[in-house]
This record gives structure tokens, sequence and C-alpha cells, in this order.
């Protein structure tokens, strides 16, 4: 498997960013803004990101998608891990990651990868979505906000 950036003449794989986010208009939005790596098996994309600078010392993953069928084979890590190498690389301090209150295997897996809860942004999706998201069971309303610190001051 290959990770690498997409570019700025190839087409996002909308499909798989819908998946981690369903609005098209926040897709469309930080997709303009950040940067998007992608993983490919024999030319196939099986896996996508969205890196976006948020303050000076800090980057964000704004979407992170592996293919259904491609799932818990540790791909999600690898794309994560991938995040922190670059976010390191280019000198920011802070990777950040926000999901549902209700997104509980991304909850796991966040904080697997070394990511803490700093906060939460109630309503965050009563807010910004039309639809109400069940997942889980669960009304998801909430963003919590995670963070991993890469160098300290
Ligand atoms: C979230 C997503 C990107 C993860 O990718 P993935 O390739 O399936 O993830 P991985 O296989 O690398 O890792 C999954 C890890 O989470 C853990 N996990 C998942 N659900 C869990 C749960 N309910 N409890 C505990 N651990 C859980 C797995 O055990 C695994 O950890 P391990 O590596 O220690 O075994 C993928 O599931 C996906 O695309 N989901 C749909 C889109 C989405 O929700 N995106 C995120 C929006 S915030």
């Amino acid at each position: 498997m290959n990770i690498r950036r997409l570019a700025a003449s190839e087409l996002p794989p909308m499909e798989l960013l819908l998946d981690a986010d369903p609005s098209r208009e926040m897709v469309d939005s930080y997709l303009r803004k950040g940067e998007t790596f992608v993983a490919e098996v024999d030319n196939q994309i099986i896996g996508v990101y969205v890196l976006m600078e948020k303050q000076e010392d800090s980057t964000e993953i704004m979407n992170i998608a592996v293919a259904n069928e491609k799932q818990g084979q540790g791909i999600g890590r690898k794309l994560i891990q991938h995040a922190i190498d670059y976010t390191r690389n280019n000198g920011f301090a802070k990777l950040q990651i926000g999901t549902g209150n209700s997104s509980i295997g991304q909850l796991a897996l966040y904080q697997k990868c070394g990511f803490r809860i700093v906060g939460i942004d109630f309503d965050f999706f009563l807010r910004n979505y039309p639809e109400p998201i069940i997942e889980n069971g669960i009304s998801c309303r909430d963003m919590i906000r995670m963070e991993i610190i890469l160098q300290e001051d």
C-alpha cells in the first residue's frame, strides 16, 4: 500500500469522503483549503484523509475514511501515522481531530493512536447538519475534540 498526496488535477474520492462526513458542503469546503492524501493498492484508492493547517502551530485531520471492505485491517492507523509524521516533519506542534460523541470505534482508534480529549463542542452536529445522525443507537450531537502534542514548547 502506498500513501501519497493527491494532485490538484485529480478528482478526490468523494464516495469515501462522504462516508466519513455526510455534508457535501463541509467536504467541499475543507477540500479547497486542505491537502488530500490517499492510500492506494494496485492504483485503486482504498483510503483517504484531508489535513488542514489550523493555527500557526497545528494541523487537523478534517476527514478520514477507509473503503468498507478494507476496514479493520490497520489502514486507518497507517493513515493517522502518516498524518502524524507529515505534521511533525512540517514543523507543527499539534495534530487535532474531531469526532461525534456516537462514534465509539473512532474514539477508540484515535485514543489508541495517541489522541487525548481536549474539549467538547456541544451541539455541533445539531447546529451544522440538517438531518439527525444516529450511530450505534446514539444520537450524534456533540463534537469530541482530540489532540496529539508532537513537540513541547
Ligand atoms: C474510522 C476508519 C477510518 C478506521 O479505519 P480502519 O482501517 O477500519 O481502522 P484500523 O483497522 O486501522 O483500526 C481500527 C482500530 O480501532 C479499534 N476499534 C474499532 N472499534 C472499536 C471499539 N468499538 N472498541 C475498541 N476498539 C475499537 C480496533 O480494535 C482497531 O484497533 P487495533 O489496531 O488496536 O486492533 C474506518 O472505519 C472508516 O472509514 N469509517 C467510516 C468513515 C468514518 O467514520 N470516518 C471517521 C469520521 S470521524
